[in-house]
């Protein structure tokens, strides 16, 4: 979660910033950490930034199609996704994270007037979801939390939003499974001491967990949008990644519509 909030801050001090997240670098100058710890840089952060841009692109394009949503921010961590897609007033938003993470993201970010609900609470708990109402179309967006749940988790997790809401959308990233072979290899990874659980290699799989359930999109992250913004070794890497089967699959980030 620092790792990420610090990835976007240093793209947003960039000359070409892929995001401009200003409010990210603000806040990590309201936290006193060593940073560098997370070892992030150059490339990973404008990696971290690029991916969020596209889960940004696809949240504003359901909402323009879909004025009056509902927006499930799931394992929103300190991300300021909220500001950043500035969703009109008709728009329902809730932000939810574990109950520690909410309570330091409210000491450290300004809460989002509207119609706006911070929640703390495991996505595997059902009392949320059941307080959130049912009655309008409802993207759920959910970025770096897929591969730290159980699969049954993560079923259990869309299968609860799929069959709540009328209509809507799935927009998170995922782990293939040598990505989670591999897990130790990413630095951000490895210094939280974190543990990844679930990958994805098929996203059609997916779609038998609810009937109607469509995947429109499975970028691979090498073939991300805004990928020419990247210090050239992180361009060089992953242009010699997109030709190793396997490597290339190591991580995707899904649209689904149900
Ligand atoms: C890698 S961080 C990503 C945070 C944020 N989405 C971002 O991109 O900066 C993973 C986040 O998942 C949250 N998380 C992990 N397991 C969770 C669970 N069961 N319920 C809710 N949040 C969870 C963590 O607290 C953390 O904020």
């Amino acid at each position: 979660m620092l790792a990420t909030l610090y990835g976007r801050a240093l793209d947003s001090r960039r000359p070409n910033s892929v995001l401009n997240d200003v409010e990210a670098a603000r806040a990590v100058t309201r936290i006193d950490y060593d940073f560098r710890k997370t070892k992030m840089e150059g490339t990973s952060a404008v990696g971290v930034a690029i991916r969020a841009k596209v889960l940004d692109d696809w949240t504003r394009s359901f909402l323009d199609t879909n004025p009056t949503a509902t927006v499930l921010h799931l394992a929103c961590g300190l991300d300021t996704r909220v500001q950043r897609v500035s969703p009109p007033d008709t728009v329902r938003w809730l932000d939810l994270d574990l109950p520690d993470v909410v309570a330091l993201r409210t000491r450290l970010l300004d809460l989002p007037s509207g119609d706006y609900r911070l929640v703390g609470a495991s996505v595997t708990s059902d009392s949320w979801l059941d307080d959130v109402p049912a009655d309008r179309p409802t993207v759920a967006v959910f970025e770096g939390l897929s591969m730290y749940l159980h699969k049954q988790d993560g079923k259990r997790l869309i299968e609860r939003i799929t069959n709540r809401f009328p209509s809507g959308q799935l927009l998170f990233d995922c782990y293939g499974s040598l990505g989670i072979k591999l897990q130790k290899l990413v630095p951000a990874v490895r210094n939280a001491g974190a543990t990844l659980r679930w990958g994805i290699d098929d996203p059609h799989e997916i779609e038998t967990w609810h009937p109607g359930l469509t995947c429109l999109d499975a970028l691979r992250s090498v073939d991300m949008p805004g990928l020419e913004n990247l210090p050239l070794p992180g361009r060089v890497s992953l242009r010699v990644l997109a030709r190793i089967p396997g490597l290339r699959d190591a991580g995707r980030i899904l649209r689904y519509r149900f």
